[in-house]
Protein backbone atom coordinates (compact mmCIF):
# COMPACT_ATOMS: atom_id res chain seq x y z
CA UNK A 1 0.00 0.00 0.00
CA UNK A 2 2.62 2.25 1.15
CA UNK A 3 4.55 4.42 -1.25
CA UNK A 4 4.59 7.55 -0.03
CA UNK A 5 5.99 8.15 3.82
CA UNK A 6 4.31 8.52 6.75
CA UNK A 7 6.29 11.09 9.31
CA UNK A 8 4.93 12.20 12.77
CA UNK A 9 5.98 14.82 14.90
CA UNK A 10 5.49 13.70 19.06
CA UNK A 11 6.21 15.87 21.95
CA UNK A 12 4.87 17.74 25.12
CA UNK A 13 2.78 20.84 25.46
CA UNK A 14 4.48 23.84 23.53
CA UNK A 15 7.13 21.72 22.03
CA UNK A 16 6.39 23.26 18.55
CA UNK A 17 4.83 20.47 16.59
CA UNK A 18 2.44 22.09 15.14
CA UNK A 19 5.28 24.89 13.85
CA UNK A 20 7.05 22.39 12.90
CA UNK A 21 4.63 20.51 10.85
CA UNK A 22 3.95 23.05 8.93
CA UNK A 23 7.70 24.03 8.05
CA UNK A 24 8.43 20.09 7.54
CA UNK A 25 5.70 20.11 4.91
CA UNK A 26 6.61 23.33 3.28
CA UNK A 27 10.37 21.77 3.26
CA UNK A 28 9.15 18.70 1.17
CA UNK A 29 7.17 20.65 -1.33
CA UNK A 30 10.30 22.60 -1.92
CA UNK A 31 11.52 19.39 -3.13
CA UNK A 32 9.14 18.67 -5.32
CA UNK A 33 6.72 16.52 -3.50
CA UNK A 34 3.28 16.17 -2.66
CA UNK A 35 2.66 16.46 0.86
CA UNK A 36 -0.65 16.15 3.48
CA UNK A 37 -0.08 17.88 6.79
CA UNK A 38 -2.36 16.69 9.33
CA UNK A 39 -3.04 16.16 12.79
CA UNK A 40 -4.41 13.74 15.40
CA UNK A 41 -6.80 13.54 17.46
CA UNK A 42 -8.59 14.41 14.26
CA UNK A 43 -7.34 15.00 10.81
CA UNK A 44 -10.67 13.60 8.61
CA UNK A 45 -13.87 15.12 9.01
CA UNK A 46 -15.02 11.64 11.26
CA UNK A 47 -12.05 11.93 13.06
CA UNK A 48 -12.50 15.31 13.98
CA UNK A 49 -16.00 14.99 15.21
CA UNK A 50 -14.90 12.42 17.23
CA UNK A 51 -12.32 14.56 18.51
CA UNK A 52 -14.99 17.48 19.40
CA UNK A 53 -16.85 14.53 21.44
CA UNK A 54 -13.91 13.74 23.04
CA UNK A 55 -12.80 17.17 24.25
CA UNK A 56 -16.56 18.67 25.16
CA UNK A 57 -16.26 16.99 28.41
CA UNK A 58 -13.81 18.04 31.20
CA UNK A 59 -11.21 16.40 32.56
CA UNK A 60 -11.93 13.19 34.18
CA UNK A 61 -15.17 12.52 32.56
CA UNK A 62 -14.52 9.32 30.62
CA UNK A 63 -13.05 6.14 31.89
CA UNK A 64 -9.65 5.82 30.69
CA UNK A 65 -10.31 3.06 29.00
CA UNK A 66 -13.23 4.31 26.49
CA UNK A 67 -11.03 7.56 26.40
CA UNK A 68 -8.49 5.36 24.90
CA UNK A 69 -11.09 3.63 22.70
CA UNK A 70 -12.55 7.17 21.37
CA UNK A 71 -8.63 8.25 20.02
CA UNK A 72 -8.26 4.92 18.71
CA UNK A 73 -11.77 5.34 16.94
CA UNK A 74 -10.78 8.47 15.80
CA UNK A 75 -7.31 6.95 14.58
CA UNK A 76 -8.89 4.47 12.70
CA UNK A 77 -11.32 6.87 10.93
CA UNK A 78 -8.12 8.78 10.04
CA UNK A 79 -5.78 6.49 8.71
CA UNK A 80 -8.67 5.23 6.83
CA UNK A 81 -10.08 8.16 5.03
CA UNK A 82 -7.20 10.62 4.97
CA UNK A 83 -3.46 8.47 5.60
CA UNK A 84 -3.94 5.46 3.49
CA UNK A 85 -5.30 6.82 0.16
CA UNK A 86 -2.62 9.98 0.59
CA UNK A 87 0.01 7.37 1.16
CA UNK A 88 -1.01 4.96 -1.72
CA UNK A 89 -1.31 7.94 -4.02
CA UNK A 90 2.64 8.31 -3.50
CA UNK A 91 2.33 11.61 -1.42
CA UNK A 92 4.38 12.46 2.38
CA UNK A 93 2.15 12.79 5.31
CA UNK A 94 3.25 14.88 8.09
CA UNK A 95 1.28 14.25 11.00
CA UNK A 96 1.01 16.36 14.16
CA UNK A 97 0.97 13.95 16.71
CA UNK A 98 0.16 9.89 16.81
CA UNK A 99 0.07 6.72 18.46
CA UNK A 100 3.06 7.80 20.52
CA UNK A 101 1.17 10.25 21.82
CA UNK A 102 -1.41 7.81 23.28
CA UNK A 103 1.29 5.43 24.61
CA UNK A 104 2.80 8.45 26.29
CA UNK A 105 -0.50 10.37 27.72
CA UNK A 106 -2.78 7.10 28.25
CA UNK A 107 -0.41 4.54 28.25
CA UNK A 108 2.09 6.11 30.72
CA UNK A 109 0.93 9.30 32.17
CA UNK A 110 -2.32 8.24 32.53
CA UNK A 111 -1.27 5.41 33.62
CA UNK A 112 -3.40 2.27 32.05
CA UNK A 113 0.00 0.80 30.85
CA UNK A 114 1.06 0.16 27.30
CA UNK A 115 -0.54 -3.21 26.44
CA UNK A 116 -4.10 -2.39 25.89
CA UNK A 117 -2.93 0.35 24.12
CA UNK A 118 -0.62 -1.80 21.83
CA UNK A 119 -3.00 -4.38 21.70
CA UNK A 120 -6.43 -1.78 20.59
CA UNK A 121 -3.44 0.09 17.76
CA UNK A 122 -2.82 -3.85 16.28
CA UNK A 123 -6.43 -4.38 15.50
CA UNK A 124 -6.81 -0.68 14.06
CA UNK A 125 -3.88 -0.30 12.04
CA UNK A 126 -1.44 -3.96 11.83
CA UNK A 127 1.46 -3.48 10.78
CA UNK A 128 1.41 0.13 9.93
CA UNK A 129 4.06 2.60 11.89
CA UNK A 130 5.44 5.89 10.63
CA UNK A 131 8.44 5.85 8.66
CA UNK A 132 9.90 8.40 10.77
CA UNK A 133 9.06 10.20 14.33
CA UNK A 134 10.65 13.18 15.46
CA UNK A 135 10.46 13.61 18.98
CA UNK A 136 10.55 17.07 20.24
CA UNK A 137 11.90 17.31 23.21
CA UNK A 138 12.38 20.15 25.47
CA UNK A 139 12.82 21.53 29.41
CA UNK A 140 8.66 21.07 30.68
CA UNK A 141 9.26 24.61 31.64
CA UNK A 142 9.80 25.98 28.43
CA UNK A 143 7.07 24.14 26.51
CA UNK A 144 4.47 25.53 29.30
CA UNK A 145 5.97 28.60 29.33
CA UNK A 146 5.45 29.16 25.08
CA UNK A 147 2.11 27.70 25.78
CA UNK A 148 1.19 30.49 28.19
CA UNK A 149 2.44 33.18 26.26
CA UNK A 150 0.46 31.99 23.22
CA UNK A 151 -2.42 32.86 25.63
CA UNK A 152 -3.60 30.33 27.69
CA UNK A 153 -3.35 26.94 27.82
CA UNK A 154 -6.56 24.98 25.98
CA UNK A 155 -7.24 21.63 26.63
CA UNK A 156 -7.20 18.95 29.89
CA UNK A 157 -3.69 18.40 29.89
CA UNK A 158 -2.14 21.54 30.10
CA UNK A 159 -4.01 22.56 33.41
CA UNK A 160 -2.18 19.68 34.68
CA UNK A 161 0.74 20.02 36.85
CA UNK A 162 4.69 20.25 35.99
CA UNK A 163 5.37 16.88 37.24
CA UNK A 164 2.91 15.40 35.08
CA UNK A 165 4.41 16.85 32.19
CA UNK A 166 7.75 15.72 33.05
CA UNK A 167 6.35 12.18 33.15
CA UNK A 168 5.46 12.48 29.70
CA UNK A 169 8.78 14.14 28.65
CA UNK A 170 10.40 10.66 30.19
CA UNK A 171 8.10 8.62 28.50
CA UNK A 172 8.31 10.05 25.17
CA UNK A 173 11.87 9.71 25.76
CA UNK A 174 11.51 6.05 26.71
CA UNK A 175 9.53 5.19 23.35
CA UNK A 176 12.56 6.63 21.65
CA UNK A 177 14.92 4.73 23.14
CA UNK A 178 12.59 1.46 22.71
CA UNK A 179 12.06 2.09 18.83
CA UNK A 180 15.85 3.95 18.21
CA UNK A 181 15.20 3.24 14.35
CA UNK A 182 12.34 5.15 14.20
CA UNK A 183 12.46 7.82 16.23
CA UNK A 184 15.14 10.89 16.01
CA UNK A 185 14.70 13.39 18.83
CA UNK A 186 14.92 16.83 18.40
CA UNK A 187 16.23 19.30 20.86
CA UNK A 188 13.42 21.59 20.71
CA UNK A 189 14.40 24.24 22.89
CA UNK A 190 16.07 27.08 20.72
CA UNK A 191 14.51 28.76 18.08
CA UNK A 192 12.03 27.44 15.28
CA UNK A 193 13.85 28.20 12.70
CA UNK A 194 16.88 26.26 14.76
CA UNK A 195 14.70 23.27 15.04
CA UNK A 196 13.15 23.27 11.26
CA UNK A 197 16.93 23.20 10.18
CA UNK A 198 17.46 20.14 12.52
CA UNK A 199 14.50 18.63 11.10
CA UNK A 200 15.70 19.13 7.51
CA UNK A 201 19.03 17.17 8.54
CA UNK A 202 16.99 14.08 9.71
CA UNK A 203 14.64 13.77 7.32
CA UNK A 204 17.37 14.25 4.46
CA UNK A 205 19.40 11.85 6.84
CA UNK A 206 16.75 9.16 6.24
CA UNK A 207 15.00 9.54 2.79
CA UNK A 208 17.27 11.74 0.75
CA UNK A 209 21.07 10.83 1.85
CA UNK A 210 21.78 8.93 -1.29
CA UNK A 211 21.01 12.44 -2.89
CA UNK A 212 23.67 14.17 -0.95
CA UNK A 213 27.15 14.43 -2.26
CA UNK A 214 29.36 12.97 0.81
N1 LIG B 1 11.13 27.34 18.86
C1 LIG B 1 10.24 28.13 19.43
N2 LIG B 1 10.61 29.07 20.31
C2 LIG B 1 9.69 29.85 20.92
N3 LIG B 1 8.36 29.78 20.71
C3 LIG B 1 7.92 28.86 19.85
C4 LIG B 1 8.83 27.97 19.15
N4 LIG B 1 8.11 27.14 18.37
C5 LIG B 1 6.81 27.48 18.55
N5 LIG B 1 6.70 28.52 19.42
C6 LIG B 1 5.48 29.15 19.92
O1 LIG B 1 5.12 28.38 21.06
C7 LIG B 1 3.73 28.11 21.06
C8 LIG B 1 3.52 26.58 20.97
O2 LIG B 1 3.97 26.13 19.69
P1 LIG B 1 3.16 25.01 18.91
O3 LIG B 1 1.72 25.33 18.89
O4 LIG B 1 3.85 24.79 17.59
O5 LIG B 1 3.44 23.77 19.89
P2 LIG B 1 2.71 22.38 19.96
O6 LIG B 1 3.78 21.40 20.31
O7 LIG B 1 1.95 22.15 18.72
O8 LIG B 1 1.73 22.59 21.19
P3 LIG B 1 0.39 21.71 21.57
O9 LIG B 1 0.87 20.49 22.26
O10 LIG B 1 -0.42 22.58 22.45
O11 LIG B 1 -0.33 21.44 20.28
C9 LIG B 1 3.16 28.89 19.90
O12 LIG B 1 2.75 30.15 20.37
C10 LIG B 1 4.33 29.04 18.95
O13 LIG B 1 4.22 30.19 18.13
MG1 LIG C 1 -0.06 21.80 18.43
Amino acid sequence: MTKGKFITLEGGEGAGKSTQTKLLADFLRRKGLKVIETREVGGSPSAEAIRDLWLAQKDKYWDPLTELLLIMAARREHLVKTVFPALSEGAWVVCDRFADSTRAYQGIGLGLGLEPVENVYKLIAPDFEPDLTLLLDLPVETGLARMESRGGMDDRYQQQLVDFHKKLREAFLSLAQKFPVRFRTIDASGDAPGIAASIERAVAERFFAQESPQ
